[in-house]
């Protein structure tokens, strides 16, 4: 049997303890208190900061991020309302090359595997669905955000990502398995790639404390979050929804980012997507798709999502390959939304 089959935590322990050597190098490499911002460095200070100046740090960097475009705030808006035809779509993405681009290479991409060339963007959107559309558009302007490698101070940028479209995936297709209608399941996709947003801001910022909350998450082999609130005094799932407050995102997908750790915190509407999204992560982790710095399970959360959501460890073990395939066709999805924004 493979060894992870059963959380693996001999197997896994080797792994932790080359990870916390890691960490150690990084926080020699990054000396005391360091962390620079994308969007303008941060002051340097004396260690340690209090928790109200590590909020302030998150803030301000939070409001130098770029506001998503017009077009993709146009396309959520159009897309929000009921019974949006996919010309009313083809009218607000026409006005934007890049996205046009976009959604072509999309539909002629692999993914996809179409037998013909599309160059129609209305037949494109017909065929993709608008909530795909809608999705390409949203990854888009958030990865443009921090695509870049300077925001990745502590985590491996290629790691994350991977981990993200892991967890996006896996909540896809938990979310086919649960027969959630296939227009909706799009929603879940997004919702676990944006899960763990938070992450890269606190990264960003704050990456010697954020070092310490590993290495802490590492000794006590504990979730990150639990040791994220030790050193900081809170947690990414708060990050996420302060960036999802910024760009404004649906409630179902700001109560993802913030509740994907507690999802039984989630509002009623709200909760089953935070629970997939919850069991998608934990899946992720234990059996290593990415990284994102947390791989400790909240051990008593498998069972109780489990059952929440009329599922068994058996149908988690059997989409091991599905989701390997469907990880390898969604890396094209990312690598569209990561191509817009380097300069042409
Ligand atoms: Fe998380
Ligand atoms: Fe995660």
């Amino acid at each position: 049997m493979d060894a992870k089959c059963s959380f693996g935590h001999a197997a896994q322990g080797t792994k932790k303890l080359i990870y916390f050597k890691d960490l150690h190098t990084k926080a020699i490499e990054l000396g005391p208190n360091r962390g620079s911002s994308a969007y303008g460095p941060p002051p340097m200070s004396d260690f340690p900061l209090t928790k109200e100046q590590r909020v302030k740090r998150i803030r301000d960097y939070i409001d130098k991020m770029p506001s998503l475009s017009t077009t993709v705030t146009k396309v959520l808006e159009v897309c929000n309302q009921p019974n949006t035809a996919p010309n009313d779509l083809n009218k607000v993405i026409s006005l934007d090359p890049v996205l046009t681009g976009q959604v072509l290479k999309l539909i002629n991409s692999a993914y996809y595997s179409l037998p013909n060339h599309i160059t129609s963007l209305t037949r494109a959107i017909i065929m993709l669905g608008i909530n795909t559309v809608k999705n390409l558009a949203l990854s888009t302007a958030i990865l443009g955000s921090f695509n870049q490698e300077e925001s990745f101070q502590t985590l491996s940028m290629d790691q994350f990502w991977t981990h993200s479209i892991s967890v996006g995936v896996t909540a896809k297709t938990l979310a086919g398995r649960m027969g959630i209608p296939v227009a909706m399941r799009e929603e879940y996709f997004v919702a676990g790639l944006l899960h763990d947003l938070g992450k890269i801001p606190l990264n960003n910022c704050l990456a010697t404390e954020y070092i310490q909350a590993m290495e802490l998450s590492s000794l006590d082999q504990s979730p990150l979050r639990n040791a994220e609130t030790m050193v900081l005094g809170f947690d990414h799932g708060v990050v996420g929804k302060m960036i999802a407050e910024k760009w404004q995102l649906s409630a179902n997908i700001t109560e993802s980012l913030y509740f994907h750790h507690e999802p039984s915190n989630a509002t009623q509407d709200n909760r089953m997507l935070a629970a997939v999204v919850a069991l998608a992560n934990t899946y992720a982790n234990l059996f290593d798709f990415g990284s994102a710095g947390d791989p400790y399970p909240e051990g008593p959360i498998i069972a109780f999502l489990l059952k929440a959501l009329g599922l068994t460890w058996n149908d988690m073990t059997a989409l091991r390959h599905t989701v390997t395939a469907e990880i390898e066709k969604a890396q094209i999805f990312l690598r569209i939304s990561k191509e817009a924004q380097q300069p042409s």
